[in-house]
């Protein structure tokens, strides 16, 4: 699409009380301007300005990755001259969005509706009814319905502060238009800023028609200026991704004890317990089931897998039918294959384990190759790492490792080999034979039990 956009996040969001600046605040894991730029790129415009101001450096570092041309505001003077910084670099040719960094959940939708009405109209405003409207720009209207102008809190009467149709903020305007009003704007108001509104008025004084368009939802055009506003976003976004987990066929025990900071991609039949947190990209393979308080970052889990209570995953790849934890880690580089059972207090990194293979209680497995049908014994320890270098357990198929065995890498255990319990192995263990590595059990003839000694009492 012809189009530039300007997204607004030069203001310091002092109601924050923060020293990160407020469009850096997170909503579901990402920051606040990330979401808006994202909206932004769903439009396809031929480019993105950002007006940003204190604290930049930590925004543009942020957010680099993004196509977006920085503008810099160097005194944030209000809204209308944040515009008036951009406006020497936007082309002329082509229709302009303005969207603000602290409104993180405006639709894509909604945007390509305000931008539809433009085609017949100099000025379009995005509004929207609200219950509870303190501290917004209210949309003051005429007795024919027709916009007036749009008056600020602080400069509004006890009428006006009575109105519940309120600016969102969001404007799509044709660059003639910015050109022609948006230095006229003085800074005649309570704030003595530069008021982007004020565009708006002087238009609409001038017999200029402005369209206002409402929006879909409500909430999508709600805009953090506190801690307690970012919260109830956060509330108000996990919802909608909930709704729609449940439309895909997924239950959740409680809806309101599930976040999700990233993609969860599920199958019908899925059941998510309470206390859940989804990172990254999550896909859950149908009839898998999450039970609670379990916490898990980009990994791909299967079909009728078992998570249970209280686990942390990360990275891992898990088959069909595997049972984890409760109390599991699996960290990055983990792949499980079908029905792989790990148990408590059992932490896996970057390792692969074969089908069937069980390592129920208490051991670490790290930059382990492990074939299919294994039993690990309790306390098993991968001694992968010798101060220097990490180096790899190799275990073959159906071998049995005795509890409480430190297998000191690089080391290979055969097929069907058997460790005795409590051996160090530093040496492969050949398959199909039992081996130990540990001191002999022996009894001392004739041993007594030391008696105590009588004590002596000192006045
Ligand atoms: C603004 C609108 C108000 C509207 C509300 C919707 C004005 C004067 N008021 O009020 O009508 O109802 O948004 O959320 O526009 N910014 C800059 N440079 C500045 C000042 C602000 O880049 O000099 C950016 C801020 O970073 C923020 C956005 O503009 O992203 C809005 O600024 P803010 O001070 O939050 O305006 P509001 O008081 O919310
Ligand atoms: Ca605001």
């Amino acid at each position: 699409m012809s189009l530039s956009v300007i997204i607004l996040a030069a203001g310091r969001g002092m109601r924050m009380h923060s020293a990160k600046p407020k469009v850096l605040h997170l909503l579901a894991g990402k920051p606040l301007l990330e979401h808006v730029i994202l909206q932004a790129q769903t439009l396809s415009p031929t480019e993105i300005f950002c007006v940003v101001g204190e604290g930049r450096e930590q925004v543009m570092e942020s957010l680099k990755a993004y196509p977006v041309r920085w503008i810099h505001q160097e005194k944030q003077l209000g809204t209308g001259h944040a515009v008036l910084q951009v406006l020497p670099h936007l082309n002329p040719a082509y229709p302009v969005l303005i969207l603000y960094g602290d409104v993180p959940l405006i639709s894509s939708d909604t945007l390509k509706q305000l931008l539809n009405t433009l085609v017949n109209h100099e000025l379009s405003l995005l509004v929207a009814q609200l219950e509870n409207v303190e501290g917004l720009g209210r949309i003051v209207r005429d007795k024919q319905g027709k916009i007036q102008r749009i008056v600020e809190e602080r400069d509004a009467t006890n009428e006006e502060k009575k109105i519940k149709e309120i600016n969102t903020g969001v404007l799509a305007a044709s660059f003639s238009a910015l050109q022609h009003w948006l230095p006229k704007v003085t800074t005649q108001n309570n704030q003595h800023e530069y008021y982007l509104p004020d565009v708006i008025n002087l238009a609409v004084a001038a017999g200029v028609a402005v369209i206002t368009h409402t929006a879909l939802h409500a909430d999508e055009i709600l805009g953090v200026n506190t801690r307690a506003q970012l919260a109830h976003l956060e509330r108000v976004y996990q919802k909608k991704r909930i709704e729609n987990l449940m439309a895909q066929g997924i239950s959740f025990t409680d809806p309101a004890r599930c976040d999700v900071r990233g993609e969860v991609i599920a199958e019908p039949d899925v059941l998510i317990e309470s206390n859940v947190l989804f990172e990254g990209q999550v896909s859950l393979g149908e009839g898998t089931v999450i039970g609670p308080n379990n916490h898990i970052r980009d990994s791909r889990i299967g079909k009728n897998v078992v998570i249970k209570a209280n686990c942390v995953i990360e990275e891992a790849e898990i088959a069909d039918g595997c049972v984890i934890g409760p109390f599991s880690r699996i960290r990055p580089g983990t792949e499980l294959k079908e029905n792989v059972h790990i148990g408590s207090f059992v932490e896996v990194k970057k390792s692969k384990i074969g089908k069937g293979t069980k390592a129920n209680h208490l051991t670490y497995l790290g930059d382990a190759d492990i074939g299919e049908e294994v039993i690990i014994g309790a306390g098993t320890i991968t001694c992968n790492y010798d101060g220097v270098d990490k180096h790899e357990t190799r275990i073959k198929d159906r071998a049995f490792i005795g509890s409480n065995t430190a297998l000191v890498a690089p080391v290979e255990v055969g097929q069907d080999a058997v460790i005795g319990a409590g051996s160090v192995i530093t040496k492969d263990a050949p398959a199909a034979q039992l081996t130990l590595a540990r001191s002999r059990q022996t009894t001392i003839a004739h041993w007594q039990k030391p008696k105590k000694r009588k004590k002596i009492c000192v006045e």
